[in-house]
């Protein structure tokens, strides 16, 4: 793309927001990138700073969410929260932002577990009780784009990952995604010669995309593609026990120091997007693999979250470049963890 444009990014301090909001930048783009405090979405007034401002595209990242049990914990005030975020953002582009594309993210947690996870599908079944006000709160999102684009003619898109890794997560003490939380544990417990102990049986598979992938995705598939739902993911799941064998090797911890405990709950067995579409609208997307993108990240997770003291301030963006990410795109989970075992389940 060679035309610079005018963007507005929701959410823009968030995991997801900082990387793309980088990859735009360095695109040549303008940004307006308002955190909650400069643009709180539960207001409806909250874009009166950019009345009379036109944008070209509009990136809605924000969403009220945490990974962990934040979803089992607050339903009520999500469905609340989101549906604000959510009917605001749709409300302004419709009534002030027609011209501008609307590109929000989805979630595979809003897929109903006993379906295929293939786009026809986003709206079908129910989402796994654990997730339900999540995942319904980004059903009913694409719901309101779709119908402001069957009256209005307004161009949107919507893009689902898997559980995103890579580096530059949150350090300020939240729950932390699944694999986060397992390389936390893992790199933890080799500091301390303490054993790991992991719910489940550890041959529940999960997804992951790498930051840079998903964000080389979000570029290019905003450009060529519109009025759809696209899946964004690896296209290959694993065991946890895999993921938790190769942070081992990383780090030099011993995978017989990991115990599993049967009696807890886990989730869903198996959780993978069907990536056909992404596929066709980009044959050439590659995910880089999880031997080599995963390697960086536990470095980072050891830097930012294990060994620095909790009075230091974290290194907001600590971006190590990931060789095979490099395809022509410049650019520098959300599973759960429940307590000291890991369910390891939505996103
Ligand atoms: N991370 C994943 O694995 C994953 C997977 C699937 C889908 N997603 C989706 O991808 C998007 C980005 O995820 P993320 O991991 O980057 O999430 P994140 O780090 O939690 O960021 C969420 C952002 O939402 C903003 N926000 C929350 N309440 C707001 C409000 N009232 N007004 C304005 N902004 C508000 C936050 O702003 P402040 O920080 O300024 O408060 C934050 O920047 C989300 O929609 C999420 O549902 C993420």
């Amino acid at each position: 793309m060679s035309t610079s444009l005018h963007i507005f990014v929701t959410g823009a301090g968030g995991f997801l927001g900082r990387h793309l909001c980088q990859a735009l930048r360095a695109a040549g783009h303008r940004i307006v990138a308002p955190t909650s405090a400069q643009c709180d979405l539960r207001r409806r007034d909250s874009f009166a700073p950019w009345s009379g401002e036109r944008f070209d595209r509009i990136y809605h990242l924000a969403a009220w969410t945490q990974a962990g049990d934040f979803c089992l914990q607050h339903p009520g005030e999500q469905w609340l929260r989101n549906q604000q975020l959510n009917t605001n953002i749709l409300s302004w582009w419709a009534e002030e932002q027609r011209a501008a594309k609307l590109i929000s993210i989805g979630t595979s947690c809003a897929y109903d577990p006993g379906l295929p996870l293939s786009e026809e599908h986003y709206l079908d079944g129910r989402p796994i009780e654990s997730l339900f006000t999540y995942g319904m709160t980004k059903r009913m999102l694409w719901a309101g784009q779709d119908a402001l684009c069957k009256q209005f003619g307004l161009r949107h898109l919507t893009l689902v990952p898997s559980t995103l890794y890579g580096p530059a997560y949150h350090a300020d003490g939240r729950q932390l995604h699944f694999i986060f939380d397992l390389i936390r544990k893992i790199v933890s417990a080799r500091r301390h010669n303490t054993t790991v102990e992991l719910w489940g049986d550890g041959w529940q598979k999960r997804e992951l995309i790498h930051m840079y992938d998903f964000v080389a995705a979000v570029l290019y598939l905003s450009d060529h593609s519109e009025n759809t739902l696209v899946n964004v993911g690896a296209g290959e799941e694993h065991a946890i026990r895999t993921f938790a064998q190769l942070i081992c090797e990383h780090t030099g911890f011993d995978p017989a120091m990991i115990t599993y405990d049967t009696t807890r709950y886990v989730g869903a067995r198996s959780k993978c997007l069907r990536t056909a579409r992404l596929r066709r609208l980009m044959p050439d997307f590659k995910p880089v693999h999880l031997s080599v993108g995963l390697p960086p990240v536990i470095d980072w997770v050891s830097e930012q979250l294990v060994f620095r003291s909790k009075n230091s301030s974290p290194n907001p963006l600590t971006l190590t470049r990931v060789p095979q990410l490099e395809q022509g795109v410049k650019i520098v989970s959300e599973e759960s963890d429940f307590s000291s075992g890991a369910v390891y389940e939505g996103s």
